[in-house]
């Protein structure tokens, strides 16, 4: 594993640069590219992380609030809680870690996003082949299990009722995210699951990789045959399986190294 964008790694910086280089003469519109992104993607746009200082999930009344229990018990103190969460997300841009990726999509590049943000800063960046894994905030759903609704989208900011009522039972819906301890949508774990086994390139970007089965993906991926690069300020337990850790912000390393790696021939 070689380590870029420490001190300790300045020495090795021609050799590295030397590997873009290679790398870059493999890298085609054919390659098949998956990134898979967590919070830290979208900390330079002004969204909490959920681990480190200043997580969310260091208040551990919040962090209850995020499970299925949690959130029953309380359904107006967890939508009080979401509600918030929006409008931070709301008011937040994408930064140019997502805007490189959706213009990788544009250019034509074969690229799909697994993401575990429930933001939509991909989407709203411009990418079209994102893969929400813990589902998002955008969306809601019946609590009841047995309610027919299905999960819609809403984009109210601030919500004008808490908590909102499932028009077709009466009972309290609640946004369509993966709680802990619950399990995720079996088709996105599929699409996920095929894509990362047939990848060229896999990009870790932002996550703290302790959360899975989306920690999983970076294993998977280089036990498949992909090239594994990872983007964070800090080393993580998926480093030992990345070929390349590029420590820094990823709003300044990934567009860095997507323009050095990928597409240095590109207008
Ligand atoms: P975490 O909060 O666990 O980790 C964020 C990661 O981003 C850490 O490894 C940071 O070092 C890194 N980071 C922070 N700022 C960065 C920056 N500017 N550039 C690059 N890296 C940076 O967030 P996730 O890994 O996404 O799940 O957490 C995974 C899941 O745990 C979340 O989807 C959520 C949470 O519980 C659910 O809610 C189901």
């Amino acid at each position: 594993m070689s380590v870029w964008g420490t001190e300790s790694w300045e020495g090795e910086e021609e050799e590295m640069l030397e590997k873009f280089r290679i790398d870059r003469n493999h890298i085609t519109k054919d390659t098949v590219i998956t990134v898979l992104s967590g919070a830290g993607i979208s900390a330079e746009s002004g969204i909490p992380t959920f681990r480190g200082s200043g997580g969310l999930w260091g208040d551990e009344s919040l962090a209850r609030i995020a499970t299925p229990y949690g959130f029953a018990e309380d359904p107006e103190r967890g939508w009080r809680f979401y509600d918030d969460r929006r409008k931070n997300m709301a008011s937040a841009k994408p930064n140019p870690a997502h805007l490189i990726l959706a213009e990788l999509e544009e250019m034509g590049y074969d690229i799909v996003i697994i993401t575990q943000n429930v933001d939509r800063l991909h989407q709203r960046a411009g990418s079209k082949k994102v893969i929400e894994l813990h589902g998002t905030v955008w969306e809601f759903r019946c609590m009841n299990s047995r309610c027919e609704l299905k999960p819609f989208e809403n984009y109210e900011v601030p919500l004008s009722a808490i908590p909102p009522i499932c028009e077709k039972c009466g009972n309290y819906l609640r946004p369509n995210v993966v709680f802990f301890e619950e399990p995720l949508e079996l088709v996105d774990i599929q699409a996920a699951d095929s894509r990362t086994k047939k990848t060229d390139l896999f990009l870790v970007v932002g996550t703290s990789g302790i959360v899975y089965p989306a920690a999983a993906y970076a294993q998977i991926a280089k036990f498949n045959g992909a090239y594994v690069v990872e983007f964070n300020i800090e080393k993580t337990p998926l480093s030992p399986f990345c070929d390349l850790s590029v420590l820094g912000p990823c709003g300044e390393m990934l567009p860095s190294f997507i323009r050095e790696a990928i597409c240095a021939g590109e207008k």
